[in-house]
């Protein structure tokens, strides 16, 4: 058969239209697989934070949705700290949302602490409750700047809204080894029974550089070799805490 040029771009273009349909097929092949591997990586977040799985503990996504069954969720309109009661928490879009101009606001220089530029109207929290329906945990999901990335994570409040019993980050930028020992538990279980107030109701517990003071119930134990990452998860938790954070819905909640 002799070559030419129409014929090497006919079986190019062949090719590239047989490729183009088998990508296309594949990645439509793989979308229902994506989406339920990513509401199981959701849900095992919150579950850890919750303290109804452990860290490493590998449950199957009947497990996970079983588990995560058992926990209330709460969309909040953040600004004002009341419950959305008619808004669906699976359609609550962190991401959207802070693309939607309508969807979020922009902070204020001076009060984006943890920069975070702009906030979404709305957040979902998570509600862990006792047999007897009594308040057991709040999980507050959170994020903010670090060294190097956006980290984002959760922070759980006990039902006395004061003492902090977990902070978790699941997603972040930070260097393996230093800033990311913020996702390492057995470093950040160190925030569990500080205290996250003050006594005049302020956010107060932070990392300290070095070793917290004994007894101290608001200093947890620097990681070492990250002090940058360890201020921004300070300014981070602090700001969720505060008043444009969770402040005012934390007040609402007592
Ligand atoms: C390649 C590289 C990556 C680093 N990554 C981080 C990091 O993720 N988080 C962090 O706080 N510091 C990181 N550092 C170290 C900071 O520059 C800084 O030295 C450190 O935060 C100080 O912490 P220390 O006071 O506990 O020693 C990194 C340094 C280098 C050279």
């Amino acid at each position: 058969m002799k070559d030419s040029i129409l014929k090497t771009f006919t079986v190019a273009t062949l090719l590239c239209i047989v490729c183009s349909v088998l990508v296309a097929m594949t990645a439509t092949g793989l979308k229902p697989n994506i989406e339920k591997n990513a509401l199981l990586d959701k849900q095992l977040n919150v579950l850890r934070a919750a303290g109804l799985a452990a860290g490493d503990e590998k449950i199957s996504a009947e497990r996970a949705s079983e588990l995560f069954g058992q926990i209330e969720q709460v969309v909040i309109d953040l600004a004002s700290g009341t419950t959305a009661a008619d808004a669906d928490p699976a359609k609550v879009d962190l991401a959207a949302q802070l693309k939607d101009p309508n969807g979020s606001v922009a902070l204020a220089a001076s009060d984006d602490t943890a920069g975070v530029k702009r906030l979404p109207n709305q957040m979902v929290v998570y509600l862990v409750r006792g047999a007897d329906g009594a308040l057991g945990k709040v999980v507050l999901p959170i994020y903010g700047q670090g060294l190097w990335s956006v980290m984002y994570g959760f922070l759980t409040l006990e039902g006395d809204l004061k003492t902090v019993a977990d902070l978790s980050f699941y997603d972040h930028g930070e260097t393996p080894g230093l800033g990311g020992e913020i996702s390492n538990p057995s470093k950040m279980e160190k925030w569990s029974g500080k205290s996250a107030f003050d006594e005049s109701g302020k956010p107060a517990v932070h990392f300290v550089k070095g070793t917290a003071a004994a007894g101290d119930p608001y200093q947890v134990d620097g990681l070492s070799g990250a002090t940058l990452t360890s201020n921004g998860v300070n300014r981070t938790v602090s700001f969720w805490l505060g008043e444009h954070g969770y402040g005012p819905y934390l007040a609402t909640l007592k």
